[in-house]
């Protein structure tokens, strides 16, 4: 496999850190001079100010920044959920796996899909079979049960779920017993792990966890975490995860820092230790003027009635914007 890698580039402005990728066995995703403003004229916000980064194939990438740098909009756009006002998204099929069909479709796109020029069918296709995402807010369905959730990326396309790979991620996730209850019957932690299940049950070749920990309490967030590196380690899963918790970025192989629309540090075998510092840094040289955004987060696009955060100690209100910096 010839796999187009990403070079290093001197396009941040930051000036003496090199943006450049972890060394693996393939890129899995990768953004060049992705470009996304908000709005017009004189209240245009520029979420994303020429990104260009690359995800490996079966590695677990955390990304942190203050809020409102542009971490979801990141996710968003990587993940085809957004449109990009410039630049591309390749998606790489050859690692893409669990996609027979999906691979039919493409059949002939050997290498990489660039996502931003793909039409509204073909996306949603990909997505569906490809990528996973997970939201902070669990963004499950209030009137079905766990099973149906966790069920629905397949029934939307008419599939029908591998009974060994959904009782692997039961299992593995703790969800036994609770399969016929509707979300609102179960703990925050529990919601999270449905979603994921959700998230994974396609085999997708990346999964997008935005704050996944981010409504749960110290013991759930230790759980999902541990499941998420699990899947890297053990399932090949690529795994990009936004977080504000330097504990829960030091579960990843490697961390990006967000500021304002750039990726400003890239930090491989990231710790807790390693994590403060860079983050205290970039608040102290890095940080913009607050900027009153203009959604909560971006993230919870779709907030759901059955979103009750778990009853543990360690809650944070589901808005982060405010409680972040
Ligand atoms: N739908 C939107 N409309 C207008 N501005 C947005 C929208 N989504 C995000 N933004 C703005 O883009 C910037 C980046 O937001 P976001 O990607 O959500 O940051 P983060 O996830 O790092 O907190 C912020 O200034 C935010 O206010
Ligand atoms: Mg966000």
């Amino acid at each position: 496999m010839d796999m187009q890698r990403m070079e290093p580039v001197g396009r941040s402005e930051v000036g003496e850190e090199k943006i450049s990728p972890v060394g693996g066995p393939g890129t899995a995703i990768r953004a060049e001079d992705l470009t996304k403003d908000y709005g017009e004229g004189e209240s245009v916000v520029h979420a994303l100010r020429g990104v260009d980064v690359s995800f490996d194939q079966g590695m677990f990438t955390a990304i942190m920044g203050p809020s409102g740098s542009g971490k979801s909009t990141l996710m968003h756009t990587l993940a085809g959920l957004d449109s990009v006002t410039r630049g591309h998204v390749y998606l790489n099929m050859v690692n893409a796996t669990g996609l027979s069909e999906g691979r039919k479709k493409f059949r002939g796109q050997r290498g990489e899909v660039d996502l931003t020029t793909l039409n509204d069918n073909q996306l949603t296709l990909l997505r569906r079979r490809n990528l996973g995402f997970i939201f902070q807010s669990f963004n499950l369905l209030p009137m079905f049960t766990a099973r149906q959730n966790i069920e629905t990326p397949l029934t939307l396309d008419g599939g029908r779920p591998d009974r060994e790979w959904m009782d692997l991620l039961v299992r593995t996730l703790g969800l036994e017993g609770r399969l016929d209850h509707r979300p609102s019957e179960l703990s925050g932690g529990q919601q999270q792990r449905v979603a994921i299940a959700r998230a994974l049950i396609t085999k997708p070749s990346i999964v997008f966890a935005d704050e996944p920990t981010g409504n749960l309490d110290s013991l759930s967030s230790a759980e999902v975490l541990g499941f998420l590196r699990r899947s890297v380690r053990e399932l090949g899963q690529t795994v990009i995860m936004v977080t504000h918790d330097p504990l829960a970025a030091s579960y990843a192989d490697r961390a990006l820092v967000f500021s304002d629309g750039r990726v400003v540090a890239d930090q491989e075998k990231p710790t807790v230790e390693i994590m403060n510092d860079l983050m205290a840094k970039d608040s102290q040289t890095l940080l913009d003027p607050p900027r009153v955004p203009l959604q909560a987060d971006g993230a919870p696009r779709v907030r759901r009635e059955g979103d009750v955060p778990d009853d543990g100690g360690a809650l944070r209100p589901s808005g982060p914007s405010m409680s972040e910096r």
